[in-house]
């Protein structure tokens, strides 16, 4: 698990053209679905290119300690055996789930309806984050939690000895939550109905779907409505997780700001869902192409292929766009800062309660990289230097936060002086092989501070 022992500062240093193929990992955001559907269905879950980042395998873990059989047989293959719906195992020990909030959600809502207690925990990022916005829901069900101050973790939930079915809708843009509620109608009697009036990522809809589950989306004036029909039998399946968009934004952005760049990222999901910051960037005048677009395990997947861009002007980012591509604007303040113009970001409030503050650890490293950032409570505004101009030479702390260390990697790639990290070990919540792999494009990444 991330974010015990002793930091590893990591410095990145401007670099020649990034050239060549990115095979970057599994879609985390599919890899912890499939573990926990796999372990609520019946028979053996065959997945391949599952994310072998330590929140996936902290999912891992816990399914084992709610008495699925997880196995690893190398090279992102992994099986599952089920215990069906209803069928989860009262765990022995405290679940710890690390850095991943999608982690602890899912599987609090996927608990919470079963006649069992456990206590979840995580890192000192998954601690301080607000867990409230789950147990509520969970306590329609009839689920009790009992946590720290303000909904934090560790925190024990007793599951529903006899759930009812519940209509909720979703007060924030949220698929955790949304996706808790529907694990958690999974083992109630009836009709559960979950109501989203921004439409966010939706892998849990598609794969109950995949499942078995009888599962119906409405969009209506209301909002998205999406109706689930309680105690199915969930029957295994085979997934082929495609790689995670989220984290091709790295060496995609990368190579649009690194001089002479020309990279291809193969096999990208393109779940319109998940697909925002793509738009964003060619609404910037990005130089990035979608080739061989296709459908794999129902999910749109295409090659992306990202030239070096030095025209890029900033733009407003749509705010109705902002559930696509939540995890991706720390990586597009980077290239905003590279961008001609201001790039504006608005109805970005969620951004405060990800693994870190996310607008202020952005802001906060950017101003000391030397770019002007503005910043209010859900919006925030970077002011881009041009190609070539962000002047860099500074270490900004990465808080406990996979992407805010990627994002300064990224940087360092294309500022003027080396940009480094106090911390680099969260890269390995989502993105294991970053170093190797942004190695061999060409990037200089370094395990030491400036
Ligand atoms: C995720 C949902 C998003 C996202 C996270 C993964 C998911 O979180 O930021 O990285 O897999 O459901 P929220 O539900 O908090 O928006």
């Amino acid at each position: 698990m991330s974010g015990h022992g002793t930091p590893i500062p990591m410095t990145s240093s401007p670099c020649g053209p990034l050239t060549g193929t990115a095979p970057v990992p599994g879609d985390k955001s599919i890899s912890h679905r499939a573990l926990i559907l796999g372990a609520l269905s019946i028979g053996e879950t065959r997945i391949t290119g599952l994310l072998e980042g330590d929140d996936v395998l902290d999912t891992a873990r816990a399914m084992r300690a709610f008495g699925a059989t997880v196995t690893d047989h190398g090279g992102g293959a992994w099986s599952v055996q089920g215990v069906g719906v209803g069928g989860f195992a009262e765990p022995d020990g405290v679940i710890d789930c690390g850095n991943s909030g999608t982690g602890v959600r899912l599987i609090m809502g996927a608990m919470a309806t079963s006649p069992i207690t456990a206590t979840f925990t995580g890192d000192a990022s998954l601690n301080g984050r607000p867990m409230g916005r789950v147990t509520d829901p969970l306590a329609l069900f009839g689920a009790h939690a009992v946590g720290r101050e303000g909904g934090r973790l560790p925190m024990t939930i007793a599951g529903a000895h006899d759930p009812l079915p519940v209509r909720y809708t979703v007060p924030v843009p949220s698929a955790q939550v949304k996706s808790a509620v529907l694990l958690a109608g999974l083992n109630a009697p009836g009709e559960t109905i979950v109501i989203e009036h921004e439409p966010t990522r939706d892998h849990t809809e598609r794969m109950l779907s995949g499942f078995g589950a009888e599962i119906t989306v409405e969009d209506t004036d209301e909002g998205r409505i999406i109706t689930l029909q309680g105690q199915p039998e969930l029957q295994a399946q085979q997934i082929a997780v495609p790689r995670d968009p989220s984290s091709a934004a790295f060496p995609v952005c990368a190579a649009l700001i690194v001089p002479g760049s020309d990279v291809l990222v193969p096999g990208i999901g393109l779940n319109p869902t998940r697909a925002g910051l793509f738009t964003t960037l060619r609404d910037m005048g990005a130089d990035l192409t979608y080739e061989n677009e296709r459908i794999e395990g129902g999910e749109p997947v295409a090659d992306l292929r990202a030239r070096y861009s030095p025209d890029m002007q900033g733009i407003s980012v749509p705010p109705d766009r902002a559930a696509s591509m939540i995890d991706e604007y720390p990586v597009l303040s980077v290239v905003a800062a590279c961008a001609r113009g201001v790039t504006d970001m608005q109805g970005v409030k969620e951004l405060r309660v990800k693994e870190s503050d996310r607008i202020d650890a952005m802001a906060q490293g950017l101003r000391a990289c030397g770019v002007i950032v503005d910043d209010g409570p859900d919006w925030w505004r970077v002011h881009g230097l041009g190609a070539g101009g962000v002047p860099g030479g500074a270490t900004v702390a990465s808080r406990l936060d996979h992407r805010i260390a990627m994002a300064f990697m990224v940087l360092g790639m294309a500022a003027q002086q080396p940009v480094s990290v106090d911390d680099g070990r969260p890269i390995t919540t989502s993105f294991p092989i970053f170093e190797p792999l942004m190695a061999d494009l060409g990037a200089q990444l370094s395990r030491s501070g400036a």
